[in-house]
């Protein structure tokens, strides 16, 4: 069973999650009207994570005895600069995700709720993985440059991601 504090937390968690997940659907559909397809599904494709990584806290909180409580979501952003903008943006939201984490972490030790602890080490290695992505991503933006053709390169960028992605196999043609 977890203790009302911590069940307070992991719910908060779920909130940030959740507007994650909008966050990267709203990118999604920027990125479609830009004509950028394979950028909408990269979007796409996180957006979908971050409802697992919600619904993951949810089925936590209810199976250690707590009560997960689905919040309302704050508006995404729904306009941006540019592709670059969109991938620092969220590359920013991952920073913040992180630390929302580590508070977590610590509040676990200090109520001395193990199985909690247990639990967020599956965010800690997710978060690594997302902030080294969007890392990525970024420094590829860079090296494709401003061009006539940087749009069309980048988008296939990230459409290669994305079906690595689908397939399994990570960030493997960054
Ligand atoms: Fe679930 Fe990317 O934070």
């Amino acid at each position: 069973m977890i203790s009302k504090k911590i069940e307070k937390a992991l719910n908060e968690q779920i909130q940030m999650e959740g507007d994650a997940s909008n966050k990267y659907l709203a990118m999604s559909l920027w990125c479609d009207q830009e004509g950028m397809e394979g950028a909408a599904e990269f979007f796409l494709g996180h957006s979908e994570e971050e409802k697992f990584h919600m619904m993951k806290l949810v089925k936590y909180i209810q199976d250690a005895d707590g009560k997960a409580i689905i919040p309302a979501f704050a508006k995404p952003k729904n306009n941006y600069k540019n592709v670059e903008d969109v991938v620092k943006t969220a590359y920013t939201s991952e920073q913040k995700v992180t630390q929302s984490i580590y508070k977590l972490v610590s509040l676990s030790l200090t109520e001395n709720d193990h199985q909690t602890h247990n639990f967020l080490q599956w965010y800690v290695s997710e978060q690594l993985e997302e902030e080294a992505l969007m890392r990525k991503i970024i420094d590829k933006i860079k090296l494709i440059g401003g061009g006539p053709q940087s749009l069309y390169f980048i988008d296939e960028m990230l459409s290669a991601v994305h079906k690595e992605e689908e397939s399994g196999a990570g960030e493997e043609v960054l």
